[in-house]
């Protein structure tokens, strides 16, 4: 893992921009286009924020990217939990991004279809080939889970199946989400993680042994070798020895 810490939010959100910005190229200099799957939450609303902002927008053609969701809170696209409706209002909308670049989770079909059918929709973007996304976006919840693999849940056992639905006990709600296999069929993954309120679950995921149960993010490797990238700021680094 390559850790970026920077000291502010601002600086933390440009580094990773400037990640995306240069990895997109990359793939679409290589094979003409770059899949992406998005992490919802609140922190990445900022990044999506300053990629459509005049600073970054023109630094890349977005005719060719193609946007997943690593993960989706199982609610209409019109609610506002929804991962969706939050990157259409700050990123789709003010790029007029292609619909048809966009492919959400059908969250009006059952959890489980809702799953199946979003494994299918990546399966044919891939073409039936190993579905390996250009760049992976992830964040980290405050109990370690990242996508919506949460602890204790049984989708982080799950090797065969790329898509699933899971259920959150404590929420009483679903969420549909990328396995971990699935993510680590990546060439690219990058965490997004700031605020004081992450620092356990950074030290925990990074420093503890390995314990995936509770610390879900540590499934999180790559099967190509390329260490995921960290971009963090210094409260939320400030457990690590
Ligand atoms: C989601 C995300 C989830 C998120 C973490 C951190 O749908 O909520 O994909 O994995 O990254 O929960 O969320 P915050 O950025 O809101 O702290």
């Amino acid at each position: 893992m390559k850790l970026n810490i920077f000291d502010t939010v601002e600086e933390v959100l440009a580094g990773l921009a400037t990640y995306f910005i240069k990895t997109a190229n990359e793939a679409i200099a290589a094979h003409g286009h770059f899949s992406v799957a998005l992490s919802g939450g609140s922190s990445p609303k900022k990044l999506y924020s300053l990629l459509a902002s005049e600073t970054y927008k023109n630094q890349l053609d977005w005719t060719k990217i193609y946007f997943f969701f690593g993960d989706e809170r199982y609610v209409p696209h019109a609610n506002p939990a929804s991962n969706y409706q939050m990157a259409k209002k700050v990123l789709f909308d003010p790029l007029a991004i292609n619909p048809d670049h966009v492919f959400a989770v059908n969250t009006l079909l059952s959890p489980q279809e809702a799953a199946e059918q979003y494994m299918h929709t990546i399966r044919t973007f891939f073409k039936g080939n190993d579905p390996r996304f250009d760049l992976v976006l992830l964040g980290l919840g405050d109990n370690s889970h990242t996508a919506s693999l949460f602890p204790y849940t049984s989708v982080l056992h799950e090797v065969d199946a790329t898509v699933k639905p899971v259920f959150l006990k404590d929420q009483q709600v679903y969420r549909i989400t990328f396995t971990a296999s699935l993510i680590n069929k990546a060439h690219h993954i990058a965490f997004l993680v700031y605020g004081e309120s992450k620092a356990l679950a950074v030290h925990n995921v990074l420093e503890e042994d390995t314990d995936t149960q509770n610390y879900p993010a540590q499934l999180i490797h790559p099967f190509n070798g390329i260490p995921p990238e960290w971009f963090v700021d210094k409260p939320a680094v400030k457990n690590l020895q």
